[in-house]
C-alpha cells in the first residue's frame, strides 16, 4: 500500500512544487518563496525515497545529509557575488559526478542481470555525468584563476572530442549485444567521459564560462534524469528534466542577449584571460571628459529624471548599496529615478537584480532594456555604473565589433551620460567603447564605490 500509492502521490505532489518554485522563482518579488517551495520539494521527495527503499544504514544517510548540508551552507554564506558562478559550477559539478557513481554502483549491484535498457540508461548517466563533472571542475578552475582563462585548443579538437561520444554509442551497444564484457565498457565509458568533459572545456574562454556553466546545470540535470531510470524512481526523472529544461533555456536566453549562438560560444574559442584587455594609450585618456564627482552635482540636483545603468563594475565594487543610497538622496531632491537592467549585464543572468535586490532598491523601480530604451531621449542624465558593453553604440551598426547585433541600452540618447569606471580599459568584449568620446559624456574615474559614495556625501 505504502509502496504502490503513497509514495507515488508523495513524488507527485513534490513535482508539482518543483514546477510551482520554478514559476515562483521566474520574478524577484516572489524568488525567495520559489526557493522554499522548491526547497519543500525536494525535502519531500528525499524523505518519500528513504521510506520506499531498503535503507541500509541510516547512519550513513544522516551523516551524508549533516556534513553535506553543513558544506553547502557555509559556501553559499561565505561565498562573493561575483564569485558566484564558480559556486554553480561547483553544484553543478558534484552533481553530475553524484550521478555518475550511483550508476555505477547500480551497475555493480545488479551483476550480470541487468536488462538492456537499464544498462543503457547506466551507460547514459556516467557519460553526462562524467562530463558534467569534469567539465565543471575546468569551469571553476578556469573563473577562480587555479587555471588559465584563455581558450586552450589544439588542431582537431572538435575530431577528437565527436571520436570520444562516438566511441561511448558504439562500446555500450557492443556491451549490449554481448561482444564485449560489460564491467570494462562501463570502466572505458567512465575514463572516456571524464576525459570528455575536461576536453570540451577548456577550448572556451574563461569569460565564456558562465554561458557554459548554464549549459553544464543543464547537463546534472539530464545525468540526474537518466540515472532515474536507472533507479526507476519517478522524482528523480522529473525533477533532473525539469533542471535538464530550464538549463537549457537559461543559456539560450544568455546566448541571445549577447547575440551569439550557442556553436559560436562553443566551439570558437573567444575570450581573453580577464576581463580587461590591454590597458590603452595616455592619448585616450587626453581624449575623453573627465570630471571629479564634486564637479557634477549641479547637474544631478537640476535633472528631472536619472536613469541608473549598473554593470559588472557595480558588482565587482560590491557598490549596490552605495548606488540605492545615492537614488534615495536623488528622489529626496524630488528627481526621479529609474534603474535600466540589460539582460546579460554582469557576469550570470539576473546578477544586478539580485545586487539591486539585496540594497532594497525596489523592484518597481528596475526596467528592462525594451521598457526603459524609450525614455532615455527624455532623460537628463544617465549615470553608468561599472558598465560597458551593454552601452557600446557600436553593437548598432559596426558589423566588425563582437557586439554587432546585441541590443543596447540607449543612454547615448540621454542628455548627459556619466560613467563611472576605473580606467579606459574595455569590458568583457574587450573592445573600446565610442560612448566614451561622444560630447555629451563625461568619465567620473575610480572605483565605483568610492566614486557613488563621494556624490552621495557632495549631493547631501
Ligand atoms: P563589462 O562590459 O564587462 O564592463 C565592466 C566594466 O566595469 C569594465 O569596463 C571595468 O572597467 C568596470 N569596472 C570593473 N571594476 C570596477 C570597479 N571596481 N569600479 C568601477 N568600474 C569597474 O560589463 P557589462 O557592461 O555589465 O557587460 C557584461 C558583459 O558580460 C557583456 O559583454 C555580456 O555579454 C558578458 N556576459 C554576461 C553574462 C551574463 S548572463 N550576465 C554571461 C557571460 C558574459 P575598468 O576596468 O576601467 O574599471
Amino acid at each position: 500500500m505504502l509502496q504502490s500509492v503513497f509514495i507515488p502521490v508523495l513524488y507527485l505532489v513534490s513535482a508539482v512544487l518543483f514546477i510551482l518554485g520554478l514559476r515562483q522563482l521566474s520574478h524577484p518579488r516572489t524568488a525567495p518563496k520559489g526557493n522554499r517551495t522548491a526547497a519543500l520539494a525536494m525535502l519531500i521527495a528525499i524523505v518519500s525515497t528513504l521510506l520506499v527503499k531498503e535503507v541500509i544504514s541510516f547512519h550513513l544517510v544522516i551523516a551524508g545529509v549533516v556534513v553535506g548540508g553543513f558544506i553547502g551552507a557555509v559556501a553559499a554564506r561565505r561565498v562573493e557575488m561575483t564569485a558566484m558562478p564558480q559556486l554553480v559550477a561547483m553544484f553543478n559539478g558534484l552533481g553530475g559526478g553524484a550521478s555518475l557513481l550511483v550508476a555505477s554502483a547500480e551497475f555493480y549491484r545488479l551483476g550480470s542481470q541487468i536488462p538492456d535498457f537499464t544498462f543503457s540508461a547506466i551507460a547514459n548517466s556516467i557519460f553526462i555525468g562524467g562530463i558534467t563533472f569534469t567539465g565543471s571542475l575546468v569551469a571553476f578552475s578556469k573563473l577562480q584563476g587555479l587555471m588559465r582563462g584563455a581558450p586552450v585548443t589544439f588542431s582537431g579538437q572538435h575530431v577528437v572530442n565527436g571520436a570520444i561520444t562516438l566511441s561511448v554509442i558504439v562500446l555500450a551497444i557492443l556491451a549490449i549485444q554481448g561482444s564485449m564484457e560489460m564491467p570494462l565498457v562501463v570502466l572505458i565509458i567512465i575514463g572516456l567521459s571524464l576525459l570528455l568533459g575536461y576536453l570540451f572545456v577548456i577550448p572556451i574562454g574563461g569569460a565564456d564560462m558562465p554561458v557554459v556553466i548554464s549549459l553544464l546545470n543543464s547537463f546534472s540535470g539530464l545525468a540526474a534524469a537518466t540515472t532515474g531510470f536507472v533507479l526507476v524512481n519517478n522524482s528523480l526523472i522529473i525533477s533532473g528534466s525539469l533542471v535538464g529544461a530550464s538549463g537549457i533555456i537559461l543559456t539560450n536566453i544568455m546566448c541571445k542577449g549577447m547575440n551569439r549562438t550557442i556553436w559560436n560560444v562553443l566551439f570558437t574559442a573567444v575570450g581573453t584571460d580577464d576581463d580587461g584587455g590591454t590597458v590603452t594609450e595616455a592619448d585616450t585618456y587626453q581624449a575623453v571628459k573627465s570630471y571629479e564627482p564634486e564637479d557634477t552635482v549641479v547637474i544631478f540636483e537640476n535633472a528631472r529624471q536619472i536613469i541608473i545603468v549598473p554593470g559588472y563594475g557595480m558588482a565587482v565594487a560590491q557598490a549596490q548599496q552605495m548606488v540605492a543610497e545615492l537614488g534615495k538622496v536623488l528622489e529626496a531632491k524630488g528627481v526621479q529615478v529609474k534603474y535600466g537592467i540589460h539582460p546579460v549585464a554582469g557576469r550570470m543572468p539576473g546578477h544586478m537584480n539580485v545586487l539591486l535586490a539585496e540594497a532594497n532598491v525596489p523592484y518597481d523601480k528596475l526596467f528592462d532594456l525594451d521598457d526603459i530604451n524609450p525614455e532615455f531621449e527624455e532623460t537628463e542624465v544617465a549615470l553608468i555604473i561599472g558598465a560597458n558593453d551593454v552601452v557600446n553604440p557600436a553593437a548598432r551598426y559596426d558589423t566588425s565589433s563582437p557586439l554587432f547585433g546585441m541590443p543596447i541600452l540607449d543612454v547615448d540618447k540621454s542628455q548627459t551620460v556619466f560613467v563611472l569606471k576605473r580606467s579606459m580599459n574595455p569590458g568583457f568584449a574587450g573592445v573600446e567603447n565610442e560612448l566614451f568620446f561622444n560630447d555629451n559624456t563625461i568619465m567620473l574615474f575610480g572605483d565605483a564605490k568610492e566614486t557613488v559614495s563621494k556624490l552621495v556625501s557632495e549631493l547631501k
